[in-house]
Parts: structure tokens; sequence; C-alpha cells
């Protein structure tokens, strides 16, 4: 097979790598000075740049910085590098005096004119403790400024890296540095690392207890469960799999992967393959289609776009975030939920580089279902329009969002909303309808979804719908929505067993829904706005349904899409 065949059948992730690289390397040989590089593997980044360097014309020595050491310099013997070479007691010091990072600076500058003690060669110094240390003082970004330019024009061709997992360039000298966000292991990393990490572990057993490579299905399903880790996260997922099991079990790595994801911060949630909605059956269909999208097949075919997600308003307790749950277990994809506290930290600036991190791990983790409740409390504020105290930072991590958004591939953003007046005032650029590949309103469910909601929750609570009245129980769960059906279903359960521990009849659930207050009542001015929002933007979830049910809600205006939409004019 060619190279370039190879190409063309390679994943996005994949390809991004390949790109990522590139650029590197563009900016080095360009003499782009100084570089920023994100990265949260320092030694698989300092690894494969070792190879880098080799290969560049003319060939650059790789010098490190460290705020313990100074300068050093690696023990590579030729092209083999393991991790002891680049490990502090591995490496020789150069420059012991060196450690702060504007002395570090220094150092790449006398490289640079040729100044230094023995000869001057070609270099690339990478600070690995730099994250903090230029941005804080002025003297420290004169220091910086100072060495972009003197590295620009002297003989001596020198780039300086700067390395750290959230490292931004600070914001004056932005236009002059180079700035590389590094990927975490793609696809064939993965190969490598479960290969090397199995090496370790057999190198110690004996032949007869020497562990086997997993299975194709098997190893298909370690990988994937790594995918979004590093490769020191990976090979500990692993070691930990065989010290359990004495094998390396996917099970075991993708539990390990949730607390990863939950220690970031993120919630992670099962695939439930039993999970069921009632009604939304555009919605579902919607999501079923969308799948196909994903499958290789529609790879092979070329071309096409992967879904980036959709958007979901409606009332509250109407099934949103069950749909987020619904397409992840439908799509055995992992469900990652995103919430406010996750992206806003306290401190100005910490927002960013947390946002970026778990952006990146997104990305990463994909294919996956990424969860954005409630984005009104998120983002408000933070539009065009928000004029807060906070704005700034939730601005920037607003637009962080949004070109995240545009930009990833792989995963499958839901995000639901039920204010949405505070969104469209505030932050109306999110629900801007090309940014996802639908926006769906719910309703309050029809006659026909009420039934069915009856049954799944009837259902779920381990009785036979069929030996029920559903149509009773809709009649009476007018205006409620799924999650007050739900309840409602509940209480009758409950009431029949404090009842002498009886089974339930329609008559209980019939009972329970009546006494309900359903929430359409209580917060019918924002109902009304919602839908008011919807009529012409939304697609509906729900196909619209013949009824002679009178419309409910007084402030009704006529609407094709809505009114026809619900059926009952609620
Ligand atoms: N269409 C439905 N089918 C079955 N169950 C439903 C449906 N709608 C809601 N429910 C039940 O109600 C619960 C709450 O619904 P969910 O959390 O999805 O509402 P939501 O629209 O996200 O509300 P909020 O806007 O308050 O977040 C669900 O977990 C489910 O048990
Ligand atoms: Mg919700």
């Amino acid at each position: 097979m060619t190279k370039e065949t190879k190409k063309v059948e390679a994943a996005p992730v994949k390809k991004r790598k390949d790109e990522v690289k590139a650029r590197l390397i563009a900016l080095i040989r360009s003499s782009v000075p100084v570089i920023y590089v994100r990265c949260p593997e320092e030694l698989r980044f300092e690894k494969q740049l070792l190879q880098i360097a080799l290969k560049l014309e003319p060939v650059r020595l790789v010098r490190f910085h460290t705020v313990t050491y100074g300068v050093t310099e690696p023990h590579v013997k030729g092209k083999k590098v393991d991790d002891a070479a680049l490990s502090p007691t591995g490496e020789r010091v150069l420059d012991g005096q060196a450690v702060s990072p504007l002395r570090g600076l220094e150092w790449a500058m006398n490289n640079a004119r040729g100044s230094l003690e023995g000869a001057s060669a070609p270099t690339i110094l990478v600070m690995r403790d730099t994250s903090r240390g230029i941005a804080g003082s002025d003297v420290a970004l004169r220091s910086l400024r100072d060495a972009i330019r003197t590295l620009r024009s002297a003989p001596v061709k020198t780039t300086v890296i700067m390395l750290s997992p959230t490292t931004m360039p600070p914001d004056d000298a932005r236009a002059e540095v180079g700035f590389v966000d590094w990927p975490l292991p793609d696809e064939e990393d993965r190969v490598g690392i479960l290969a090397s990490t199995l090496n370790a572990a057999n190198y110690s057993r004996n032949e007869d207890r020497k562990l086997p490579a997993p299975e194709n299905g098997e190893r298909d399903k370690i990988l994937g469960a790594c995918a979004g880790l590093t490769a020191e996260q990976m090979s500990n997922a692993i070691a930990v799999s065989i010290a359990e099991s004495n094998r390396v079990d996917a099970d075991a790595v993708l539990s390990w992967k949730a607390e990863e994801v939950r220690k970031l911060g993120l919630e992670y949630i099962e695939p439930d393959p039993t999970l069921e909605v009632g009604g939304l059956d555009r919605l579902r269909k919607f999501l079923d289609d969308e799948r196909a999208l994903f499958t290789p097949k529609a790879r092979e075919y070329g071309g096409l776009r992967l879904p980036r997600g959709i958007f979901i308003a409606g009332l509250s307790g109407t099934g949103k975030s069950l749909c987020a749950r619904y397409c992840a277990s439908r799509w055995g994809y992992p469900l990652i939920r995103l919430d406010n506290s996750m992206l806003l930290g306290s401190h100005v600036g910490e927002s960013e580089a947390k946002t970026a991190a778990i952006l990146r791990n997104l990305t990463a983790m994909a294919p996956c279902v990424v969860m954005l409740d409630e984005v009104e409390k998120v983002f408000s504020g933070a539009g065009s329009a928000g004029a807060r105290s906070d704005g700034g930072t939730k601005r920037a991590v607003f637009g962080q969002f949004l070109t995240w958004l545009a930009e990833q591939e792989g995963c499958f953003v839901v995000a639901t909303a039920n204010d949405i007046e505070t969104l469209v005032r505030e932050a109306p650029e999110f629900v801007n309808k090309h940014r996802f590949d639908e926006i769906f309103f719910v309703n309050l469910p029809t006659l026909r979804e009420r039934k069915e909601i009856a049954a799944v929750h009837i259902k779920r609570r381990k009785r036979n719908p069929a030996d029920f009245d559903l149509n009773a129980i809709a009649g009476a769960s007018e205006n409620l929505s799924g999650a007050e059906i739900e309840s409602a279903i509940q209480a009758g359960l409950v009431h029949a067993f404090m009842d002498g521990g009886r089974e339930p009849t329609t008559a209980d659930f019939v009972y329970a829904c009546q006494h309900i207050v359903p929430l359409v009542k209580t917060a019918s001015a924002a109902v009304h706005a919602l839908k008011e929002w919807a009529k012409g933007r939304c697609q509906l979830a729900t196909t619209p349904e013949e009824t002679n049910e009178p419309p409910k809600d007084e402030g009704e205006v006529a609407h094709r899409d809505i009114e026809s939409g619900s059926g009952e004019g609620n």
C-alpha cells in the first residue's frame, strides 16, 4: 500500500497528529524563535522532539531547562531514546547556574550568538517549567521579548520551546511566538503503548506465566477504552488491570478511564442499554439516523462531515437530558456531562486553561456524546450582549467552546436549555442554527406520548403496562411533563403499597396524575416565552397529532409549527 492510500483511510485524529507535527517542524525550520507547546505529556513530547531534531537540516541538538537543574543535555546513545535518558539523573548538567527561567533564556541567546563556552551549535532548548514564570512579571516578559529578537537575528539557529500542560503564550507576546497544541496518543500510538506495556509486564514473568496479547475484538475494545488517556495513564490502566485480573481487561481499563475522566472534573455516565424514551419520535429518529454518519462505511464514502450535535430547547422535565442519555446508549458511546462549575474556575485565567484541558480531552475521547445541560446557566453573561462583572472570563470560555464546537470532529454535543429568554438575551450566538445539526423544541407530551411515557415507567417498575388502562392515565395526565408522569406512576405505586401492599391499579395512577400541579400552570410566562421563541426556529421533537382536545394555554398564538406540533395547543 502506498503512503498516499494510507493517508486517505486514516481516521481524523491521525491526520491531526501529522498536521501538528508538521506545523511544529515548519515553525522550527522557519526560525520562529519561541514556540509554546501545550502538552500534558512532557516525556512523550520530548522523545518525539528528539526524533524530529535528528531529521532537521541542519540537525539540532536538544537541551532542556528546569528550575531545579538549569540547562541539561539528555544522555542519548545513537538514535535510541529511553525514559532514563530524559530523567534528571540521566541528563548531564551543562549550566547548573542557569536555574531561573531568565537565565535559561540567556543561555539560549548566548548559544545563538555563538558566545557560549565551547562551540555553539544549532539547538532547541525545551523549557519545562515556564508556564507561569515568563508570563508572571514585566522583567520576565522583557527577557522573553529580548530573546525573541536575539534568536531571530543571531547566527546560530536556536529555538526555545516552552513546554507545559497548560501553557498559553502571554498576551503581550502572542503575535511573535508560535503555538502548538500537542495531541494525546492516537490509535496508532495506543497500539504501541499497549504492546510495550505488555512487554514490560512479561519481562519478569516466567515463560509459562507470560500474558498473551489480547485477541482482536478485546484489543479493539481496550484501545477504544484508552482513547483520551495520556501514554502514562494508559500504561497505568493496563498495569492495574493486569495486577487485578492477570490479563488486560477492557472493562477494567474502561472503569479506570471513568475515574480519570472524573478526576478532570467531568462526569462520566455509563451507557444503559435498557433506557427507554416515550414519544419524541422525530428527535429519536433523527438521532438514530445521525448514527450512520459515524460508521466506517460513512468514512469510506468520503466527503461526509461528522455531525456536531443538537440543541434541545424545552420545558423542564420533558426528557431533554434523557435524550442525551438515550443517544449515548443507543450509539454505545460514553456520555460525558459538562456543567457550569466544570468550565468556570474561580480565578481569572484558570477557567481558560481548565476549559482548554477539558475540550482537548473531549476531542481525544471521541467518539463520545457530550451533554451540556442548562446552557443558559453556563453561558449567561458570556455572549456579546452580556455585561456582567465575570463577563470577561465567561466570554473567553464561551469563545473557546464555540471554536471547539465548530472545529472538533467526533464528539456529538447535546446541549439543552429551558430558560431560552436568558440564553437569547445573554448569549444569542449560541443558539445560532449553523452551530448545530439541528435545533429541536420539546413540547409537553401529546396524548399518544403520555401513554408511551406511562408505559415506560410502569414497565421500569416491574409491572406490565398491558394490565392498565393507559388511555385513562394519559387522559388524566394532560399538561404533565414526562418527569411529572414518572412522579405520578411512582406515587401511585407507593400509594398501593401503603394500602396493604396490594398491586397498583389504573385508578391509583389516575388519582396520582390528577393530584400533581403541573409546571405549565406554575410557570406559564416562561413556558409561553419558550414556545414563542421556538416558532419557526426549531424542529419539533414530536410528529403532530390529530386530537380533539382544546388548547389549554391561554396565551397561545396560532402558529403552524407549534400549534400542529403539540396537537393539543400546549
Ligand atoms: N419522554 C420521556 N419518556 C420517558 N421518560 C421521561 C420522558 N421525559 C421525561 N421522562 C422522565 O423524567 C426524567 C427527567 O427528565 P429529563 O431530566 O430528561 O428532563 P429535562 O427535559 O432534561 O428537564 P430539565 O430542563 O429540568 O433539565 C427522566 O429521567 C425520565 O425518567
Ligand atoms: Mg435536563
